[in-house]
């Protein structure tokens, strides 16, 4: 049995062992001759090595390693980080199969990492720091295959949206002459809230102007490729922000939604408003205060400004005066203490940053990065609020309140010229909410999140020019794209 402590640091090392069928599946369809030379990269327990006799495999979990050993006996495993083996061995194989570590970047940090980093730049994959560590692990594995070699691996469905998967497959598309990905919408491990979906990629040493995307309801043990693909060119994919998953929508409904979002009766919300994070005070609990607690301390008025906390809080359409005053009659913590840099302070307001409660603030790391500590940055009115995980509809709430917010949503400032009112009316139509499901990306668990950057790619039809009865073949897409992301599901 394992210890908590040894299972947090296994899941933080991206420890998932592969379920047999899907191993398997990559590994009959990798192997062609039984003198095949494989490669799995991380081991784990060894049960892609235990599937083909002439299999090398690395591992750093020394949990793991002897149950490797005892799977697939005759395999040779090599203990360590494998980044630092690809770059030191001069083995090459025939192909490679495994499912590489998921490890987000926040996560991935120091040596290996830069490593890893710095291997991939050489062979002309630059990948930014904020790489989850699985993309680098297929490209290093790549430059250890022999020309004309193929892999096949499991992968997040991160490989549809991230940003760090754009270089993944610029590179995978310029070195090998097939590149094949199968999106599962049935999750593939059990208890993982992590999709999964499986990457092929034959003919190392070519190249390919395309990408083969083929869709399946659920995993099903295949040795062979499915040959039911549609062809998405690079320069398609391109188009669509390099992103796969707007490539799950039937090509009719992608091509209404490009026609419209080109077209002159629509805008982006980024040509018309920039949108941004809220403020971030580092101890939420010191710099938010309730009204009962900020009459007890004597703090004036000025010094208060009601926010939003969250985007649980945000109600429908506008939060208004109204709406404010029911927080505070509710007597919620949703007073920010809002210091000016250079403000003389009222000595309500010094005793208040005298208490226990603010030296425990003042050691949080956001308060001993700035000075001075108390003075939070960034604090702005916004026209609107925007949520940014979202369950069914993505909230866009005005701010008839003039409100501030912390990062839990979105802010949205409004170009000259440009209503509130309009914007919203956009928001509730067919198009507004497609758009929310195309240019956002789901989260484990049902949620849709929507960066700023995303966000700023939403269209909505110009209200002045385009008609907003519901669209029926929009409509179909955001159901499609609410499935992919387990809506509503039981996770
Ligand atoms: C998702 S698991 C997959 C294990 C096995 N291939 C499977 O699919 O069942 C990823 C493995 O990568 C290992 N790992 C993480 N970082 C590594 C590194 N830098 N070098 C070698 N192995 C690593 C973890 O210990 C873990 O066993």
């Amino acid at each position: 049995m394992l210890s908590l402590m040894q299972s947090e640091v296994r899941k933080q090392n991206g420890v998932y062992y592969t379920p047999e069928g899907v191993a398997a599946s990559l590994v009959r369809w990798a192997v062609r001759h039984p003198t095949d030379r494989m490669l799995d990269p991380s081991c784990g327990d060894g049960r892609f090595l235990a599937l083909h006799r002439e299999s090398t495999g690395v591992e750093q979990d020394s949990y793991a390693l002897p149950k490797a050993t005892a799977g697939a006996p005759w395999a040779t495993i090599h203990r360590g980080d494998f980044f630092t083996w690809a770059e030191r061995t001069n083995q090459r194989f025939d192909c490679a199969a495994g499912n590489p570590p998921f490890i987000r970047y926040q996560r991935w940090t120091g040596d290996i990492r830069q490593r890893a980093l710095a291997l991939c730049s050489r062979h002309g994959a630059n990948f930014s720091s904020l790489s989850s560590s699985w993309a680098p692990f297929l490209v290093a594995t790549s430059t250890l295959l022999k020309k004309g070699g193929r892999m096949a691996f499991v992968v997040p469905a991160e490989i549809g949206h991230a940003t760090y998967a754009v270089p993944l497959l610029e590179y995978f598309a310029g070195n090998f002459s097939v590149v094949l990905v199968i999106a599962i919408q049935d999750r593939v491990f059990s208890g993982l809230s992590e999709d999964c979906w499986l990457l092929y990629a034959d003919g190392f040493g070519g190249s390919t102007d395309h990408i083969r995307l083929t869709q399946r309801q659920s995993f099903c043990y295949d040795p062979q490729v499915p040959q039911d693909f549609e062809r998405v060119s690079l320069t398609d994919w391109r188009h669509w922000r390099s992103r796969l998953r707007p490539f799950l929508l039937p090509g009719a409904i992608r091509s209404f939604y490009r026609e419209l979002a080109d077209g002159p009766t629509t805008v982006r919300l980024g040509d018309v408003a920039r949108v941004g994070i809220g403020y971030v005070t580092g101890a939420n609990s010191f710099f938010h205060l309730r009204p009962s607690e900020a009459e007890r301390a004597g703090i004036p008025q000025r010094f208060l400004h009601p926010s939003v906390r969250n985007g649980g809080t945000l109600p429908r359409a506008a939060v208004t005066h109204a709406t404010v005053r029911a927080w505070l009659n509710q007597d919620k913590p949703v007073l920010l203490l809002r210091i000016g840099d250079g403000q003389t302070l009222p000595s309500a307001v010094v005793r208040h940053l005298q208490t226990s409660e603010a030296t425990q603030a003042k050691q949080a790391y956001k308060c001993r990065m700035r000075d001075p500590w108390y003075v939070v940055p960034d604090v702005h009115v916004p026209d609107a609020f925007l949520a940014y995980m979202s369950g069914h509809e993505v909230a866009f709430v005005a701010n008839s309140a003039k409100c501030v917010c912390t990062n839990s949503v979105h802010t949205v400032r409004l170009n000259n010229g440009v209503s509130v009112e309009a914007l919203r009316r956009g928001w509730s139509s067919s198009l507004a909410r497609l758009s929310c499901e195309v240019e956002g990306h789901p989260l484990g668990g049902g949620l849709l999140k929507l960066e700023p950057r995303e966000a700023a790619n939403l269209v909505l039809p110009n209200v002045r020019k385009a008609e907003l009865r519901p669209l029926r073949l929009l409509d179909e897409g955001t159901e499609i794209m609410r499935q992919w992301r387990h809506y509503g599901q039981r996770t």
